[in-house]
C-alpha cells in the first residue's frame, strides 16, 4: 500500500488516500477527486495528467521517459519534479508519495 497525499495548487492538503500496489497514480488521483482530466486515458498524448511531486519523493519514481519528458516540456506551470500521473505505477516499495495539482487557469483570479 502506497499513502497518497494530494495537495491542492496553493499546497494545502486535498486528499490522502491508501492505494495498493499496481493502481496508475492518474486513476487513484480521478478516484479521490483530483482534477486531472488525464484526456487521453494515459497514451502521452495530453499532458492533462500533470502533478508536481513533491522533493522528497520525486527520487523514489522510476525516471520518466524521453516522450514523458518531451510531453512535459509542453505542460502549464513544470517544475523540476514534474511528472505525468498516467505514468506512475505505485509499488509496494513505495510507501508514500505527496504530489501536488499545478497551478490552473481559474486559480488566476486574484482571489
Ligand atoms: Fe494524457 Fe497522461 S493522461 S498524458
Amino acid at each position: 500500500m502506497t499513502r497518497v497525499r494530494f495537495l491542492d495548487p496553493r499546497g494545502e492538503l486535498s486528499a490522502e488516500v491508501e492505494a495498493p500496489a499496481g493502481e496508475r497514480l492518474l486513476d487513484v488521483a480521478q478516484a479521490a477527486g483530483q482534477p486531472l482530466e488525464g484526456t487521453c486515458e494515459g497514451q502521452m498524448a495530453c499532458s492533462t495528467c500533470h502533478v508536481i511531486v513533491a522533493a522528497e519523493d520525486f527520487a523514489a519514481l522510476p525516471p520518466a521517459s524521453e516522450m514523458e519528458e518531451d510531453l512535459l516540456d509542453l505542460a502549464a506551470h513544470v517544475s523540476r519534479t514534474s511528472r505525468l500521473a498516467c505514468q506512475i505505477r505505485l509499488t509496494e516499495a513505495l510507501e508514500r508519495l505527496t504530489v501536488r495539482m499545478p497551478g490552473a487557469a481559474h486559480d488566476m483570479t486574484g482571489r
